[in-house]
């Protein structure tokens, strides 16, 4: 018998960096919904979901959110690798952690585009929708991404989202575009 084989999707990371209410959970799902109905396997890593469990019982030290990053970067790249695509809405504020990311994928010669939701500090903290920028603003936080915490921008995004001048589904349509250039679509 002839044992016929049928080729494996291309998978990828699709990772989502921005300050808090830039409006990465909300683009994370416009395209995550649109790639499922398009018979896609798709992950979505919600850095708040992993807190959760993955990542539980850690807090927002540089140290842990690098080891956040560090630990959803690592199960992000094995689905990838292995025909999923993998959206990744994380503020990931620093770049040497992004960076380690992109070179776990460089590693094994999988896709990984990186998005910049580049939503102005002023427009997040007017958004505000966890009550973070009103909790920092009255001293019940501090470390706030953006605010009294660094946010690094990546140098060299595969895409600049700017939420400030588009609908959510354009924003949306922005990155599919990108995966559909790059023909993982
Ligand atoms: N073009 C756009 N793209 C995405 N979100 C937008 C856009 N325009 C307005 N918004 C609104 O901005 C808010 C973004 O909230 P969202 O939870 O997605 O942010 P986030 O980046 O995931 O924040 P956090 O880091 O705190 O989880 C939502 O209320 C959304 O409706
Ligand atoms: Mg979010």
């Amino acid at each position: 018998m002839r044992m016929t084989t049928t080729p494996r999707a291309q998978g990828a990371t699709v990772w989502l960096t921005g300050l808090p209410s830039a409006g990465k959970t909300t683009i994370a799902r416009l395209l995550g919904d649109r790639l499922k109905t398009e018979g896609h396997r798709v992950e979505v890593l919600d850095g708040d979901e992993i807190r959760r469990f993955l990542s539980a019982g850690l807090g927002f030290s540089r140290a842990d959110r690098n080891t956040n990053v560090q630990r959803i970067g690592l199960v992000s790249e094995v689905l990838a690798r292995n025909g999923v695509l993998s959206v990744v809405p994380l503020i990931a504020p620093h770049a040497d952690s992004r960076e380690a990311v992109r070179k776990r994928h460089e590693a094994s010669a999988t896709p990984y585009v990186e998005v910049h939701v580049a939503t102005p500090v002023e427009v997040c903290s007017a958004r505000d929708v966890k009550g973070l920028y009103a909790r920092q603003a009255t001293g019940r936080l501090t470390g706030l991404t953006g605010v009294d915490d660094p946010y690094e921008p990546p140098v060299d995004p595969s895409l600049v989202v700017r939420t400030q001048l588009q609908t959510p589904q354009e924003s949306a349509a922005a990155v599919y575009a990108v995966l559909a250039e790059r023909g993982l679509v």
